[in-house]
């Protein structure tokens, strides 16, 4: 059996209780995470052919430390990284390095800031110079399939209903979900309880409260769903090297649905792509 457990008082480790937050780390968390966006929407200028995942990787960091923020992924499990940068048929955690951007690309940059002791993650898929059709039809659906999964969240649901909302969406567009990697509670913890899963049926998961904070962020692929994690441990990709993306949004659970902490102040929460 799940237990929640009022956020103020619990222990701050995750035992699998799942922890409701009241008015002022909903507060908290607007504010870590509107700088996270911040930050995504200052990427959209810098994002071009020629540039190198570890510039902007030392954006994202400068970025956070004039904010006095910090990168949560900096040292998290041996991760010695600002964001992830995950290109083309990586699917997640691809490691900034010095190669350079190439048109027609498309990159998944993941940044968490820790402002104030909370965690706002967020990522988004941006396009290198002009990319191919299909490239953007996938961008376009991982999108949807992200802003669906954000439509099921309501108190009394249960977190099945997110990924059933993705899921039914993405294989009716004949893409696939990656069912290795997951969204996760989030707030005082980087990776807290419950796991999102972002395929499954609305029976499945657990009750979603009032209070509740998670991430949901789906990895669609154009061809099937199977992962492989290289050597360096993390970077993840395509086992039928087929492209993938993924958007990621820091949500909180109201009284009648919920509030995405992690929208763009400027609209960009889909660069390349035309408004939503
Ligand atoms: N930000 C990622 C997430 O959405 C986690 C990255 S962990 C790292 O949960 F160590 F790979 F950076
Ligand atoms: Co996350
Ligand atoms: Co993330």
């Amino acid at each position: 059996m799940v237990t929640y457990v009022d956020a103020a008082t619990a222990p701050l480790k995750n035992n699998g209780q799942i922890r409701l937050h009241g008015a002022e780390d909903f507060e908290g968390m607007r504010k870590a995470c509107n700088l996270t966006a911040r930050c995504l929407d200052e990427l959209v200028a810098i994002v071009k052919p020629g540039v190198t995942t570890e510039a902007i990787d030392r954006f994202v960091f400068e970025f956070g430390a004039d904010h006095g923020a910090m990168p949560a992924t900096l040292n998290y499990r041996g991760y010695t990284k600002s964001s992830c940068t995950s290109i083309n048929h990586v699917v997640c955690h691809g490691i900034p390095n010095e190669k350079a951007l190439k048109e027609g690309d498309i990159v998944n940059i993941d940044v968490t800031y820790i402002l104030d002791g909370w965690h706002g993650d967020s990522s988004r898929m941006y396009p290198v110079g002009r990319v191919k059709r299909a490239a953007e039809r996938l961008m376009e659906v991982t999108h949807e399939c992200l802003m669906r999964g954000i439509a099921a969240v309501r108190p009394g649901a249960k977190t099945g209903a997110i990924g059933a909302a993705i899921q039914s969406y993405a294989e009716a567009e004949r893409c696939s979900v990656v069912r290795d990697f997951c969204g996760h509670g989030v707030g005082r913890l980087f990776h807290d309880a419950p796991n999102i899963l972002h395929y499954g049926s609305p029976n499945e998961g657990v009750e979603m409260r009032e209070g509740m904070i998670f991430t949901i962020e789906p990895m669609i692929n154009l061809g099937r769903p199977h992962v492989k994690v290289l050597g360096d441990g993390w970077t993840a990709v395509t086992r039928d090297r087929s492209l993938s993306a993924q958007y990621e949004h820091t949500v909180g659970v109201t009284a009648d649905g919920c509030e995405v902490f992690t929208l763009s102040p400027a609209g960009l929460d889909r660069p390349g792509l035309p408004a939503s």
